[in-house]
């Protein structure tokens, strides 16, 4: 079954031809960063503008990539939610005029659950059930993925969200935007000791939560007192402030593995990509024996092959979107409750 994603929940307009969930026939996405970087952030008016003058060339490249027509596709899979409202729109209803247009199924996906599928797209995905580390800009949290389409969350951010704190911190030290990949990169030539910074919400009683927001004022604070540095110092700082992030995220992250007893852990969303938290995740799975796993980097950030493996899933469930499928900017993962 050959499934057409669409994903335009923020900043990137994406389409991808996808075979069983598993076999990427075409990913294409086009990024807007260069539209926000001069603001600092995403401008969700330039956004929803952005996605109108890119899903068709998209959408055309991709077939073209896959070398077929709209004819040879089963299934229509399109992010719903969550995320800015506007730029949603754009791929729910490109996706609803192609179904319309050509009697295919159409399913609306979560974002979230797009993520969680990425996985499945390399060549060794986790077994069932399995843990899953999702970090993105908006989300960070812990869940046991039972099955597709069936999670439970163990724990999440009480505040920032990972991503969020790689970005604000990113600002503070004027990388630019987004600032994620910026301090990976600077990290990687920096000393993580040679600024301590704050390990929050680290102690076995302080629950699965995490919270992030007091490091990006520890930052503030930081560079209010010192200054934003440049050179070796620069990248000792981003590597400080990354070793942070990722020291809580492995920690809690090999908690929660040892005490539900799950021997596979996946790292997904955006911040998966980061290399430092790539390494100390492997590292930890050596250390207590547990597999991990992680999408190639290009298929951590947002891709619309993703939204189509998850899509795939859900039409294989049956689940089905009329014509009057929305686009809602807040929507949780539909979850089972724990216990
Ligand atoms: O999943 P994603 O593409 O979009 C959301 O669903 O939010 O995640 C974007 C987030 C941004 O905060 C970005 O800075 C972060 O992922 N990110 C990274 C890296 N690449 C992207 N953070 C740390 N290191 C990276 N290499
Ligand atoms: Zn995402």
């Amino acid at each position: 079954m050959i499934v057409l994603g669409l994903e335009s929940s923020c900043d990137e307009t994406a389409a991808a031809l996808v075979a069983d969930g598993r076999e990427v026939l075409a990913d294409v996405v086009a990024s807007q960063h260069d539209v926000h970087r001069p603001y600092g952030g995403v401008v969700p008016e330039l956004a929803s503008r952005a996605h109108v003058v890119n899903v068709v060339p998209v959408l055309r490249e991709a077939l073209a990539r896959a070398g077929f027509g709209l004819e040879r596709v089963d299934g229509v899979a399109v992010t719903s939610g969550p995320g800015l409202v506007g730029a949603l729109l754009i791929g729910v209803q490109t996706g609803k005029a192609i179904a319309w247009a050509r009697g295919l199924p159409l399913v609306g996906v979560h974002h979230l659950a797009g993520h969680l599928a990425a996985v499945y797209l390399e060549p060794d995905p986790p077994p069932m059930p399995h843990l899953a580390l999702l970090v993105s800009g908006g989300h960070t949290s812990l869940v046991r993925v039972e099955d597709h389409g069936s999670v439970v969350e163990l724990g999440r951010t009480r505040d920032d969200a990972a991503g969020e704190a790689f970005d604000k911190g990113a600002k503070l030290l004027g990388l630019g935007y987004p600032g994620g990949a910026m301090i990976d990169r600077l990290a990687a030539t920096g000393d993580p000791d040679a600024v301590p910074f704050p390990r929050a919400m680290t102690a076995a009683s302080a629950g699965d939560d995490f919270s992030f927001s007091g490091l990006k004022t520890a930052l503030l604070h930081h560079v209010r007192a010192h200054g934003v540095p440049d050179g070796q110092a620069l990248a000792d700082l981003c590597a400080s402030y990354q070793a942070a992030i990722v020291e809580v995220l492995v920690r809690k992250t090999r908690r929660v593995a040892r005490r539900e007893r799950l021997s596979h852990v996946q790292l997904c969303g955006g911040v998966a990509a980061n290399r430092g938290l790539r390494a100390a995740m492997r590292a930890a799975g050596a250390a207590d024996d547990f597999a991990v796993y992680v999408p190639s980097p290009a298929r951590c950030t947002d891709n619309a092959a993703m939204i189509a493996a998850a899509g795939y899933h859900a039409l294989v469930r049956g689940e089905r979107a009329g014509l009057d499928l929305g686009a809602v900017a807040t929507v949780p993962l539909p979850t089972r409750s724990a216990g």
